[in-house]
Parts: structure tokens; sequence; C-alpha cells
């Protein structure tokens, strides 16, 4: 991202959320993203995640210029290069834990066999242990196992990125802690992830912490994602 701009304006108020923020992401990062209540995590990832447009700013993702894309192309591109896991989990309560993760290549562009979409899914699963909770349905489970089945289908399309947004908001403790060492894990094994989170704690388990403040991304700990420079045409 560079120069990312994002104002909501509504009858009676304009609020600037994004000023010209820069961030780079490479490939294999986990970057953290922390702040108070309000100052723009969630718009920010709402940005990455192509789910809105900024008002002025420019945005590579994997190598794709996200101006001007059409809304199927958005949607093109979110169903193959993003991953989501928001607070609340947004599982279909319907269906089993096995069709949630199948869904995203269910609706996919490319069509996929059965076949492969029943060992994508058991993989996944299994990463997130719950290869034993494959038949029941999310009500049955606890929001800690709720949770994972997100992540399951977050990761099953094989996404360029991870965003996750305040992931243990419904979670005790323990199941928050459980939810947080799998991202470290996951990246481990190789997925790129961006957590945003108001939780100092949870912010400080990514290899590289970010603040966003009045708009922008403020005191790296970690300068490495800032100081390399992408190629921008
Ligand atoms: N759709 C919207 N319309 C108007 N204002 C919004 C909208 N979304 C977010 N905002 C405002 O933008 C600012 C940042 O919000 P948000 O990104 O949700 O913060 P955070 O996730 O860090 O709590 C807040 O002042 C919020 O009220
Ligand atoms: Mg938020």
């Amino acid at each position: 991202m560079r120069g990312i701009c994002k104002t909501f304006a509504t009858d009676s108020v304009q609020t600037l959320a994004l000023r010209d923020l820069d961030l780079t992401i490479y490939e294999g990062e986990y970057v953290s993203v922390s702040g108070p209540s309000g100052c723009g995590k969630s718009t920010l990832l709402t940005l990455m995640g192509l789910l809105d447009t900024p008002s002025s700013g420019q945005y590579l993702i994997d190598g794709v210029n996200a101006h001007q894309l059409s809304l199927s192309e958005a949607a093109a591109i979110r169903a193959e290069k993003i991953g989501f896991v928001f607070q609340s989990f947004n599982l279909i309560d319907e269906l089993t834990v096995f069709d949630n993760v199948a869904l995203p290549l269910r609706y996919h562009r490319q069509s996929f066999s059965r076949s492969y979409i029943k060992e994508r899914v058991e993989h996944c699963l299994a990463k997130v242990e719950l290869s034993h909770r494959a038949g029941h349905k999310p009500n049955q489970l606890s929001g800690g196992q709720q949770q994972r089945v997100a992540i399951a289908r977050a990761l099953v399309a094989e996404p360029a990125i991870l965003l996750v947004d305040e992931p243990t908001g419904n979670l005790d403790s323990t199941n928050g802690d459980a939810v947080m060492d799998m991202l470290s894990q996951l990246n481990d094994e190789g997925s790129t992830i961006c957590l945003v989170t108001h939780d100092p704690r949870y912010a400080g388990m990514a290899k590289t912490r970010l603040k966003l403040k009045d708009g922008q991304i403020s005191t790296p700990h970690n300068v490495s994602a800032q100081v390399r420079e992408p190629a921008y045409d």
C-alpha cells in the first residue's frame, strides 16, 4: 500500500480513517497492526481484503493492481488470494464443519473435483486439529473450535495472505491463546498473516509489530517491513 487514504462521509461528519498510509507485507511474514478501538484497523483490513476501496492511494496484492477492479474481478481475487478470519466466526449453522470449510472451493472461479475438495478440506481440518469434528454442526462446537473451523475455511483455497481481525474477541483466554498459537504455527509452516488487534499481548506474537496511529503506520518494532521497497510502476 502507498499513500492510502480512506474517508467516511456521513450527513454531518467526515472521518479520515486512514491518511497517507504506507504498508508492505512480504510473502511469509506475520505482521500485526495494533492500536486502540476506532483507530482504523478494521478499515485497513477491509481495504486489504478488497471489501472496500480506498479514497486515494495505491494497492498491489500478489502482483495485482487493485485500482479500478470491477466488482466481479475483486470478488474473484478475494476468493483466490485472501483468507479472512473475523471476530465473529461467520460459519453457516445449517452446514457441517466439512461443508463450511469446503465452501470457498465450491464457489471458486475454477471448478475442483470432489476428490480434490475432500483432500483439501481434510488437510485443513487436520491443520487446525479438528479432523474428528468434520461431521458436526458449528453449534455443537466450542467457540474456540468454531474459530479454528473459520481458520480452516480461510486456508482451504491456499490464499496469498490471511487477514485476521480480532480473532480472540469472542473467546475466553484459554481458547484465545490456542487460536493465537495456531496462527503462529501456520506462519511457521509458510502462511503469510496480517493480524489486527487492540490487544498488545496478542500483537506481540507476530514477528513484525506495527502500530496504527492517526491513520498511519508508526513505530515498527521490526523495521524490515518498511525499509524494503517493492517496485511500483
Ligand atoms: N462504514 C463507516 N461509515 C462511517 N464511519 C466509519 C465506517 N467504518 C469505520 N468508520 C469510522 O472510521 C474509524 C475507524 O474505524 P475502524 O476501522 O472500525 O476502527 P478499529 O477497527 O480500529 O476499531 C472510526 O472512527 C469509525 O467510526
Ligand atoms: Mg475493528
